[in-house]
């Protein structure tokens, strides 16, 4: 059978890297890819990105299931336009993606179904936007209601700051439509923790636990980036706090789309805060995988990823268990100079080798130009590792980053640390 895989980034790369294990799979494209993608001999990349000529190269190259990885096409409808083409995809329609694509749109329905979640309002309006944070007071969280790959959202410490991000998002239009409409959230404590599902509009599978790290700098400072390493299994996510997530917020997730007239399929996403009394609040949901939590997640998938998917597209998910190897995983990314804001493009790659089956190099930002590795992009590789304890994974891969080089290359020192104990 054949496979298509749209996206470029270091979760596209560990999906393809993963589907490409499945013995029922010939072929299988990446549209558009990475210089990883290109360069392992199973893959093979393809340069399109429109909607219709990825559904005219789905149906010329007999394409038995699509599998989309970001957002983006997801909520222009990628899903609805391969369907009436009669093609198998995985992932939600564009109306079920606005739980991501529409903050907005996610609170309301959380709202209205009772899943829990941070205390919130939403403004057009500057001046009443402004007025609900002097009334509030600060720690405060700013969202932009649409898509910005996870820059979107300010978590204020101070009035000033929460002012100034209202400014930005609403008069400066820093985030374009996306922050024409905002939403302005009350601040949680605790620790976060992804949760991740895959969901055939009935039976849900949920996947093994990760935890991403969204701040640039060690010690969780500096911005709010798409994720800079990640870990699973989240040992906070204990088999207590498992059956609450699932209870709470998964079932009454699908149940409420399904109320609401909309089915979903796809991976269901849930970024969530657990405090220390074990209250879990929902952050956020995003209808796809998590980047970097894709990659130590599939790092540790046993079986075959391809069928699963396979017959999920087909509503057959409930055929299906999920077995995870015994271990942890650890993958920690490697972002470009001036990451998040301007990333520097075009540094050449050196060290690009891992030879040990526990490690492998999830590439992301990367591109082949005349023989040579170059950066293309903020997030750039994703070193990955796996091994007993989630320390271990996580010192693998720290000593396989020391040969792994580029100008102005930045990464944490501190991935997986809160969870060493
Ligand atoms: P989001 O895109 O909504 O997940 O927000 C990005 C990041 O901002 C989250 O991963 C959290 O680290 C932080 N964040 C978002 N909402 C809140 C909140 N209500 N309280 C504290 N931190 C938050
Ligand atoms: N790593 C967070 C995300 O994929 O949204």
């Amino acid at each position: 059978m054949n496979a298509l895989i749209i996206g470029n980034g270091g979760r596209e790369h560990a999906l393809a890297w993963k589907i490409s294990q499945s013995p029922l799979v010939k072929r299988i494209y990446v549209a558009p890819g990475n210089a990883g993608t290109e360069l392992d001999s199973h893959l093979e990349n393809i340069n399109i990105t429109d909607i219709d000529l990825l559904i005219k190269f789905a149906k010329e190259k007999d394409i038995d299931l699509t599998i989309v990885g970001p957002e983006t096409p997801l909520s222009k409808g990628i899903v609805n336009k391969f369907k009436e083409n009669n093609l198998y995809i995985f992932g939600p329609t564009r109306e079920a993606a606005q739980l991501e694509s529409s903050k907005d749109f996610s609170k309301k329905f959380m709202e209205r179904h009772g899943i829990p979640t941070a205390e919130y309002a939403t403004f057009t309006n500057i001046k009443f936007a402004h007025e609900y944070i002097e009334k509030k007071g600060s720690p405060i969280v700013i969202k932009a209601d649409g898509l910005a790959a996870g820059k979107g959202v300010v978590v204020a410490m101070t009035n000033e700051e929460a002012h100034n991000a209202v400014d930005l998002m609403l008069s400066d239009n820093q985030f374009g439509d996306a922050g024409a409409r905002i939403v302005i959230e009350e601040f949680l404590k605790g620790e976060e923790a992804s949760f991740i599902v895959i969901c055939d509009g009935e039976t849900v599978l949920p996947l093994a636990s990760s935890q991403d790290h969204k701040r640039l700098l060690d010690n969780d400072l500096g911005p709010n980036t798409g994720g800079m390493g990640a870990y699973s299994p989240a040992p906070i996510i204990s088999p207590e706090v498992h059956s609450k997530i699932m209870n709470d917020v998964i079932f009454p997730t699908i149940e409420g789309m399904k109320k609401d007239g909309i089915k979903f399929t796809g991976f269901l996403y849930a970024g969530l805060m657990i405090d220390k009394n074990k209250q879990i609040k929902t952050l956020e949901f995003n209808c796809r995988m998590g980047d970097p939590e894709t990659q130590p997640i599939l790092f540790r998938l046993k079986g075959d990823l391809f069928k699963i998917l396979f017959d999920a597209s087909r509503s057959r998910l409930n055929e299906h268990n999920i077995e995870w190897e015994n271990n942890s995983a650890t993958t920690i990314v490697m972002a470009a100079k001036n990451y998040p804001n301007q990333p520097r493009i075009n540094d050449e790659i050196i060290g690009l080798t891992s030879k040990n089956p526990d490690t492998y190099i999830f590439h992301a930002g990367t591109v082949v130009k005349n023989s040579k590795i170059l950066t293309s992009g903020g997030r750039v590789l994703g070193i990955t590792a796996k091994a007993k304890t989630i320390e271990e994974a996580t010192n693998k891969a720290y000593e396989l980053i020391n040969n792994i080089n580029f100008e102005g290359a930045q990464y944490r020192n501190d991935i997986g640390k809160k969870a060493f104990k």
